[in-house]
């Protein structure tokens, strides 16, 4: 079984894919965190960062496969890069500026691609992303595209990041939210959309157990 939730960032789709993975005891797969591992190894290789180095990041990678590992423990997924685990690190800011460069480059969204169908080859997976249901399992009937409100996305992060709602780290915030989904919708190759046979729920109002209640019917029937 695989279940494909897209989304914008902050729209509540990794909290939910986890939660989904522990309840049906799936595997998590966090696409995302893949990209971010790419790029990382990237600012680490060139002092300057990704930006016009991508097909020798993609080249270095496709030669050293060891290079980057994930592991898969009690539904979390783990990423390893040169053997350290770097699941933190990727969080960090410069890597979020900097990962549009690799999610822009054909060979490299092919890597993260093929690794991700690996793994589905051996689990059942629930992976989140801006492109499961649309380009890497068009044909899985479990897809769903969460959204929510951009400033209630910032809300969520600053919460997460315990940013107070009237500071100008929160403006920055909803900027870096808005700057996002430029990148993310207008991008050349996979753009974020939903694919037509994708559930549409709007988490806007919803807490996590609400957005489960809309998910969960939708694969349980299916399912036996
Ligand atoms: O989910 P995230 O914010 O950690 O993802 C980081 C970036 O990776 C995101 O801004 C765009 C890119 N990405 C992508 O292009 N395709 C995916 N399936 C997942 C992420």
């Amino acid at each position: 079984m695989i279940i494909a939730i897209d989304g914008p960032a902050g729209s509540g789709k990794s909290t939910i894919a986890k939660l989904l993975a522990k309840k049906l005891n799936t595997e998590y797969i966090d696409s995302g965190a893949i990209y971010r591992t790419i790029t990382l190894f990237g600012i680490q290789t060139f002092a300057e960062g990704c930006e016009g180095n991508e097909s020798r990041i993609f080249e270095l990678l496709k030669d050293n496969p060891e290079t980057i590992k994930i592991s898969y423990e009690d539904h979390t997924q783990i990423m390893w890069l040169n053997n350290e685990n770097v699941s933190q690190k990727i969080r960090d800011p410069k890597v979020t500026v900097q990962v549009k460069y690799i999610a822009d480059h054909q060979n490299c969204r092919e890597l993260v691609n093929q690794s991700i169908r690996k793994t589905a080859e051996k689990y059942s997976v629930v992976i989140d992303g801006r492109d499961i249901g649309t380009i890497v399992f068009p044909k899985t009937p479990y897809k769903f595209y969460l959204d929510a409100k951009p400033v209630i996305r910032a809300e969520r992060r600053a919460k997460e990041y315990s940013i107070p709602l009237d500071s100008p780290g929160f403006e920055q915030l909803v900027k870096s939210i808005n700057t996002r989904d430029k990148e993310d919708k207008e991008r050349k190759i996979a753009p974020l959309r939903k694919a037509s046979d994708a559930l549409l729920i709007d988490t806007s109002g919803l807490d996590i157990e609400g957005v489960l209640k809309e998910i969960l019917p939708h694969i349980q029937p299916l399912k036996s």
